[in-house]
């Protein structure tokens, strides 16, 4: 049953885009403990708390991590980035750990109103990796698992429609019956 609570928790859902432009507008202190807390309230194996969260304001740092990254300049300019780094936890499930606070993360922000992006642009690029692990001191058992850009967004983006994204053909009851990638819309 639809709750007037749970109904703003979809809308947020719905709302939160990935943005990659920002406003220089500094996001208040009271709104990064708010995202903090959600990352911190997502759930981890074993309850282990893998995480450390690295906040990053300094433009010179931010600009020295995209250019290594070649990422979007206006990325460098989100006045918060979130580095979520993890200590490895026996059986790998650090990164899993790390996507549920970053996920929480993101929609924290967008209910308070922040645009936000989840950056991972070294996926296949190790020595780019090794490099922003380095610059930003991390011991050998510490690893980088994504980093969030945030801040008020430049521009608003509309938010996903559930008729859109919803694909009845990536649903399947009891059982798979069609290969994944060939799968016929229903
Ligand atoms: C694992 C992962 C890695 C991502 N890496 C990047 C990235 O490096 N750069 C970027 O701009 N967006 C990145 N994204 C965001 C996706 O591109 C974005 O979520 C997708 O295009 C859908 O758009 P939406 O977030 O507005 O719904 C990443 C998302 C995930 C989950």
């Amino acid at each position: 049953m639809r709750t007037r609570k749970g109904t703003q928790m979809l809308r947020t859902i719905l709302a939160r885009r990935t943005h990659t432009a920002f406003q220089d507008t500094p996001v208040p202190e009271s709104a990064l403990n708010h995202i903090l807390s959600a990352g911190m309230l997502a759930p981890t194996r074993f309850h282990q708390r893998p995480w450390h969260f690295i906040i990053l304001r300094d433009a010179e740092v931010k600009q020295e991590i995209a250019s290594a990254l070649r990422l979007k300049p206006s990325l460098a300019g989100a006045p918060i980035w979130i580095a979520v780094v993890a200590e490895e936890d026996g059986p790998a499930a650090w990164d899993l750990d790390a996507a549920a606070a970053a996920q929480s993360m993101l929609i924290a922000a967008t209910a308070l109103g922040l645009g936000s992006a989840w950056l991972m642009p070294w996926l296949g690029n190790p020595d780019a990796l090794g490099r922003v692990e380095q610059l930003l001191g991390l011991p050998a058992n510490v690893h980088l698992a994504m980093i969030l850009a945030v801040g008020f967004p430049a521009e608003e983006l509309p938010a996903h429609r559930e008729e859109e994204v919803y694909e009845s053909s990536r649903v399947h009851l009891e059982q798979v019956r069609h290969a994944p990638s060939n799968a016929p819309a229903c």
